[in-house]
């Protein structure tokens, strides 16, 4: 059996737990990790004045896989300083394809009446729009002052994040739906429509829709059980996702990999869920969301049987009414882990 070098980064507040959870859930299910861990969070920032070493894009470049629990600590440091390594490996290791599943769980109760089966997957394209580092501010301070972001939209970008979401629904319930604003966005999300409509032909097995941002947000919440794969561009798809993991029952639910399908690089896995500072240090996160992801870095490294274990042992342990404080339970997280990996193990 290969042993698989993982970089693992807790990171801050409910990284850390979360992070513990999942590797030892994944040790569990019998697959061999190598795991190094680099302590790349506030507290080191705030000693050394910087969240990654010069060299840590090169260091994560000889890893099979980076898993990362969640950073950020707004009370002390800048979201927008200690999370900039963050989108700096998405777009150095071109992690282009960013997938967060979002399910119900027997066990789990449901935020919304409606008590139909939720199973879709945000596609989130992840390597350009929105969050390309583009702009700047003149006349800083003052009453003048202007700040300009512009959005990157590449043609390359938004067809292989389109095709890869083809593929994803053929492997599912063959329905795809794109969300864009190109009702007042004209030259960014427009590019969308019309690369969509030239390969939807070329996919005629996908049924394909198209919803505005703002619709989609009332439909994900009117009607979430008829979503299969959904695809947006960086910022549509982070909003999205942190809806999807509120509809189907909590944040703490919801796994994500940010993946490289050429595989060029490595691969990195996390929640969606950040740092949570509201619960930190209270032994309460839920390491479901981090647990799952664990999951999806093992099915990334071939470790299909490990993978399937450790998600039907997730769904028995929250069927059997093991349930942390966000899903109406008392567990700790040490406790949830528990029960997670005496169904793994046995
Ligand atoms: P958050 O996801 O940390 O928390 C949102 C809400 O969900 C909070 O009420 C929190 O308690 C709850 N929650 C989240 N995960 C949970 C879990 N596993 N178990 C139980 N409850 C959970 O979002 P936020 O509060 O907006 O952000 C906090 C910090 O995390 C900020 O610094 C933000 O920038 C950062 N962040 C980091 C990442 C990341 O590292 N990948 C992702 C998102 C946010
Ligand atoms: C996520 C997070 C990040 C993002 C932040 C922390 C930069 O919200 O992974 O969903 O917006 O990508
Ligand atoms: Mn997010």
């Amino acid at each position: 059996m290969k042993t698989h070098r993982i970089a693992a980064i807790p990171g801050d507040g409910i990284g850390s737990p979360v992070t513990d959870a999942a590797l030892s859930v994944a040790s569990a299910s019998g697959a061999r990790l190598e795991v190094t861990r680099f302590d790349w969070s506030c507290e080191t920032c705030l000693a050394t004045d910087a969240m990654m070493p010069a060299d840590g894009i090169d260091t994560l470049r000889g890893f099979d896989a980076i898993f990362l629990g969640a950073v950020g600590w707004p009370a002390r440091l800048p979201d927008h300083v200690t999370l900039a390594p963050l989108i700096r490996m998405r777009q150095t290791f071109d992690l282009y394809a960013c997938v967060r599943p979002a399910r119900t769980f027997a066990g789990v109760p449901r935020p919304l009446r409606r008590d139909d089966e939720i199973d879709l997957v945000v596609v989130r394209e992840n390597s350009e729009g929105e969050y390309v580092d583009n702009g700047g501010v003149v006349a800083a301070g003052t009453a003048d002052e202007v700040a300009i972001q512009s959005a990157v939209h590449t043609r390359r970008g938004v067809e292989r994040i389109l095709r890869f979401s083809f593929d994803l629904a053929r492997q599912r319930r063959r329905r795809l739906t794109m969300i864009t604003k190109s009702n007042a966005q004209r030259y960014a999300y427009v590019l969308w429509d019309r690369v969509l409509a030239e390969l939807a032909p070329h996919y005629a097995d996908v049924a394909t829709d198209k919803l505005h941002i703002d619709a989609a947000t009332l439909e994900l919440v009117r009607r979430p059980h008829t979503f299969d794969v959904i695809v947006g561009s960086n910022l549509f798809g982070d909003i999205l996702s942190d809806l999807t993991g509120g509809v189907t029952g909590s944040l703490g639910l919801n796994p994500s990999a940010n993946l490289d399908p050429e595989r060029r690089a490595p691969s990195l896995f996390e929640p969606v869920h950040g740092s949570a500072p509201d619960i930190a240090g209270r032994g309460i996160a839920n390491p479901v969301a981090a647990v799952l992801s664990a999951a999806m870095m093992l099915e990334w490294l071939g470790e299909m049987p490990a993978a399937v274990a450790i998600r039907g042992a997730v769904a028995s342990a929250l069927a059997a009414g093991n349930r942390t404080p966000d899903l109406g339970g008392t567990l700790t997280t040490t406790q949830m882990t528990a029960s997670i990996v005496e169904r793994v193990a046995g």
